[in-house]
């Protein structure tokens, strides 16, 4: 990839070359993954939860990846699924993983800023998305156009810690040539309230991050 590719195409291209990969890391749920990753199983666990206290809701999916999380939706009671990603690779295999839900999903390629979807969603997801966004308002104002009445945005959000920051700074971005971002809690009370949510629960259950849940009234 060219010096000076944005931000973005860094992210699509990093998430082209390892979409299976990254979909591995779900692959082996042994003890060891599980502790050396618990941010990835957490979230999806929150997903669920959340899916469920909803009577048939329409879920978005943003930054869906290889539908890893979209599995566990669709089993969870999810009426519709819509999964954007703008790496193929990562909805070439989410199209494989959710083949028997067909009837209920639709897999987009694009950046969610400019996809076609077409609202609004009881549940947005953007789950391990955040990491790398150079512009996140721009996502969270979509998101917020997107959510119906009564909706949420569930989202994870990486927050810096001496423990780990170095070495995904070195690995992602110096060594990976891929930006990532990290936030504060006063910054997503800020964005999420700024984009017009009207509620915003933020957890931290982790050392290295927060699960925010965003209501629109
Ligand atoms: C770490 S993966 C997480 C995948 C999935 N949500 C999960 O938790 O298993 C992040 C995904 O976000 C996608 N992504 C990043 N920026 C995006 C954008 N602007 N539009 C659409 N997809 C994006 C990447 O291609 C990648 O597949």
């Amino acid at each position: 990839m060219h010096d000076s590719a944005t931000a973005p195409e860094r992210v699509r291209a990093r998430f082209e070359e390892r979409a299976r990969q990254f979909d591995d890391l779900y692959e082996d749920e042994r003890r060891l993954v599980r502790t050396l990753r618990p941010g990835l199983f957490r979230r999806r666990q929150l997903a669920v939860q959340t899916v469920e206290a909803y009577q048939a809701p329409k879920v978005l999916d943003v930054g869906c990846g290889s539908g890893r999380i979209g599995e566990f939706v669709l089993v969870a009671g999810a009426a519709r699924y819509v999964g954007v990603d703008f790496s193929a690779p990562m909805i070439d295999l989410a199209t494989q993983r959710l083949v028997r839900f067909q009837d209920r999903t639709q897999l987009i390629v694009n950046d969610f800023l400019t996809a076609p979807v077409e609202g609004p969603f009881d549940v947005i997801l953007a789950l391990g998305l955040f990491d790398y966004l150079p512009e996140p308002h721009l996502f969270t104002r979509r998101m917020f156009t997107l959510t119906a009445s009564g909706g949420c945005v569930v989202g994870s959000f990486p927050t810096w810690s001496w423990l780990k920051g170095p070495v995904r700074k070195v690995r992602y971005e110096w060594i990976g040539n891929c930006p990532i971002f990290n936030y504060s809690r006063r910054e997503l009370e800020l964005m999420f309230g700024a984009s017009g949510f009207d509620r915003v629960d933020i957890a931290s259950p982790g050392r290295s991050g927060y699960l925010v849940r965003a209501y629109r009234t």
